[in-house]
């Protein structure tokens, strides 16, 4: 039996990944394997030795002391792009808001007064200041393609968008993800040359503070919409605010409500409700619930913030053995020595590294002797040793 800690509520459709024959789930348990967090802050807390790895059923790790937990071996593992669905339909949806101008238009009906008769007459007279746009034929400038910027891509093409990207680092799987129809742009400054909607999706760092400012708006096609669901600093707030007085903007949609934004005209202000869906919650708590299951179970690692990926199948009839350890020269050497010595043959061997930390996966044939764990550990560098059998 694993034993896994929760220390928030995880929802139900997470907790169900981890099957009771196997798992004892609770709030309370002590020397627990694993520990299952959405925002609890754990650099509060002392993290008991037995605790192999570390679940965040979420996209941020700040509550989680990672370089300690990495010093002691210990994988911390979350949830990227559980939420990216959730956040692509809240930027689809801000886009028509802005392109409808519904957001001003259900003001204009929340302040009409009068029977309905004159509510109609009202409605009728008014509608004409909401005259909107359709987006077929409109272009999209997506800056970011990972796992939201992608989809925001793809469905915007779906409706009739002429799409352009921006990521210097896009990874493969996200290359592979993209709708080839997806024109890409050679720089930032060249993408909002070329679109009249931009939508950001870089995460916030000193390259991308104040990404788009005064220069880039001047850049886009008037009248332009700037979508920015990704972080608030990404934008300029200013530089947007000059823009849409001077009517170069049509409007700026973000989940980041601020005093300079809150009450202005063609301002969309969410409250960052980017990830709220229930969706992306069970998303988030069954990815990472499956990513703790199979590093208990059979070693392999997905989907985390300081261990190498590590995937090597555990066949029947195989034991394994799955160290951590520092990322110095004979490491290897010293584990495959040391198993040499028990006439242990090696049927599979996968190591990863990265950063000063790697991870080594070694099956066997035979069963593995007891002390042999314990012999691998004591190698200096090591921080970790388990043995799984299939
Ligand atoms: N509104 C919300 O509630 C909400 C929810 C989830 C995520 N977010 C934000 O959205 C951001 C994107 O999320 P994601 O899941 O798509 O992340 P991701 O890591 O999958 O993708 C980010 C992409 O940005 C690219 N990138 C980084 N710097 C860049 C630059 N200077 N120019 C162009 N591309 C650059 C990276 O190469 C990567 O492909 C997150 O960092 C987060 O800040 C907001």
């Amino acid at each position: 039996m694993f034993k896994v800690r929760t220390l928030n509520n995880i929802s139900v459709a997470g907790l169900e990944r981890l099957p009771r024959d196997r798992y004892e789930v609770a709030s309370d348990l002590q020397n627990p394997d694993a520990l299952l967090v959405r925002s609890a802050d754990l650099h509060q807390m002392e993290i008991p030795p037995s605790v192999k790895a570390i679940g965040r059923a979420g996209a941020g790790t700040n509550n989680i002391p990672v370089a300690a937990m990495s010093a002691r071996g210990v994988p911390v593992f979350n949830a990227p792009g559980a939420n990216a669905n959730a956040v692509k339909e809240l930027v689809l949806a801000a886009m028509l808001l802005a392109a409808r101008n519904i957001w001003p238009a259900l003001e204009f009906v929340r302040g009409l007064d009068g029977d309905d008769q004159t509510l109609h007459k009202l409605v009728e007279d008014g509608k004409k200041n909401f005259v909107g746009f359709e987006l077929p034929g409109r272009s999209l400038g997506v800056i970011g393609l990972g796992a939201i910027g992608v989809r925001v891509a793809n469905a915007a093409l779906d409706l009739g968008m002429e799409v352009y990207g921006y990521d210097p680092a896009i990874t493969v799987h996200n290359a592979w993800q993209l709708n080839s129809s997806v024109q890409q742009a050679l720089s930032v400054d060249d993408l909002v040359s070329r679109s009249q909607f931009v939508s950001v999706h870089v995460p916030l760092l000193d390259a991308t503070r104040k990404l788009i400012n005064a220069e880039r708006l001047r850049l886009m096609k008037a009248p332009g919409v700037v979508l920015n669901f990704a972080r608030a600093e990404i934008v300029d707030e200013d530089a947007v605010l000059q823009a849409l007085e001077a009517g170069r903007l049509h409007a700026y949609a973000c989940d980041f409500p601020s005093r300079k934004l809150q009450g202005q005209r063609r301002v969309i202000a969410t409250p960052h409700l980017g990830a709220s869906t229930t969706e992306a919650e069970d998303n988030c708590a069954v990815m990472v619930a499956d990513q703790l299951r199979e590093f208990l179970e059979v070693g392999n690692v997905r989907n985390s913030v300081n261990f190498p990926e590590a995937v090597m199948p555990l066949l029947p009839g195989k034991q394994r053995l799955a160290i951590v350890n520092a990322n110095v020269p004979n490491m290897v050497g010293q584990i495959t020595t040391a198993l040499a010595q028990h006439q242990l043959n090696i049927a599979d061997l996968l190591n990863k590294s990265r950063g000063e930390l790697a991870y080594t996966l070694v099956d066997v044939d035979q069963a593995i002797p007891a002390g042999l764990a314990a012999e691998i550990s004591a190698i200096r560098g090591v921080l970790a040793t388990r043995v799984i059998a299939s």
